[in-house]
């Protein structure tokens, strides 16, 4: 367990933000996690650091959660094309990926790259490219903070939806999440190229057969020539979320901008990509001091260097001001803001 005083925050957010914690506690098992929430009730629990946009100080103790490893486990009831990982919710998300592939392990390859660490990925149900974790999902343990005690949660306690759990609504800030199970396919894999940018990636290299090492490839080339490194420039990727509006108010917005991109959800509800929103307000690539908009897509915004979190927070609000000025849809911000 390590203790310090009065640290900045700045290597521990994807934004980059210099911020100051009054006492950081990095814990490296369950033990020690046990026994400081034995003896801090009110704390804000930091992971990868990666769906944060810190905008004050932060005077209670911060837990960083740095619990490690990946294990294998048997089940007997389990068909021979599937394997259970158990995982620690410090794991870093995207060296999971790679571990997973190397072993031949199939179903995360599609969610290649998204920053941040295993613990958190089931509070947003972390998805990219026609895959969601939720579709991997297993379960996960989680210490209630009031009780100190160890309680699972299956899939259906989570409660998954676009970018939502249980974690980030009514259960939020009660539980730690420690680790998480995911079951994963070997041998035999379920590709999913359902997503026009892999089928383009894996013809412009004429691969008819993909494995998943080659949707992963793919993956990673199609992030990195839109989305920016958080290790480059500061940002915590998508955020916005994607509105979802009713076919009405879609079909009044076809009639004045033809090309509006969208995803049909169901007869009366149509999804639109935040991102176009965004780029159609005259947002997209724009700067204001160190804030910014990603000059490659709209929905994320950046902090090229010195950027606070309230400069990145009021850059947020000039945007939904004017989309909803313009389109008449509330975005809403995926982001926690701290
Ligand atoms: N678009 C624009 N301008 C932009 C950005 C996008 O016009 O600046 C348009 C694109 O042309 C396209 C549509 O919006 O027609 C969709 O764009 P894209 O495929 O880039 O996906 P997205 O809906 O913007 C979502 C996720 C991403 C995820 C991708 C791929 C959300 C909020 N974001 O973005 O997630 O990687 O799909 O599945 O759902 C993240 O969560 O951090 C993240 C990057």
């Amino acid at each position: 367990m390590i203790f310090q005083k009065n640290i900045s925050l700045k290597p521990y957010n994807t934004f980059g933000i210099d911020i100051n914690a009054e006492s950081f506690i990095s814990v490296n098992s369950l033990q020690q996690l046990l026994d400081v929430i034995s003896n801090h009730k009110d704390i804000f629990i930091l992971s990868g650091g990666s769906n944060i946009l810190l905008i004050k100080n932060i005077s209670k103790p911060v837990i960083h959660l740095n619990l490690k490893g990946i294990e294998i486990i048997k089940n007997n009831n389990l068909d021979n094309n599937s394997v259970f990982i158990k995982v620690q919710s410090g794991e870093n998300w995207h060296e999971l990926v790679l571990w997973c592939i190397e072993n031949d392990f199939g179903g995360i390859e599609n969610l290649s790259l998204i920053p941040g660490n295993v613990g958190t990925s089931p509070m947003q149900n972390i998805g990219a490219y026609g895959v969601e974790i939720k579709d991997v999902f297993q379960e996960l343990e989680a210490i209630e903070i009031d009780t100190g005690i160890i309680k699972t949660f299956k899939k259906e306690d989570c409660n998954f939806g676009y970018r939502e759990s249980v974690f980030k609504n009514i259960e939020k800030g009660r539980y730690i999440i420690v680790n998480v199970t995911f079951k994963l396919s070997k041998n035999i894999h379920q590709i999913n190229t359902s997503y026009g940018a892999i089928q383009e990636e894996l013809h412009k290299k004429t691969i008819k057969n993909p494995t998943i090492k080659d949707v992963s490839n793919a993956v990673i080339l199609i992030r990195k020539s839109k989305l920016p490194d958080p290790k480059e420039i500061g940002n915590s990727g998508s955020f916005f979320k994607n509105p979802v509006i009713s076919t009405q108010h879609f079909n009044q917005l076809k009639k004045q901008y033809p090309n509006i991109p969208n995803y049909i959800i169901s007869d009366d509800l149509v999804k639109v990509p935040a991102g176009w929103l965004v780029e159609q307000c005259g947002f997209k690539g724009k700067r204001f001091g160190d804030a910014g908009v990603h000059k490659k897509q709209a929905l994320v915004l950046v902090n090229y260097n010195k950027a606070t979190g309230k400069e990145i927070y009021e850059l947020a609000q000039k945007i939904l001001k004017s989309v909803h000025e313009k389109f008449n849809i509330n975005l809403e911000i995926e982001v926690n803001i701290i």
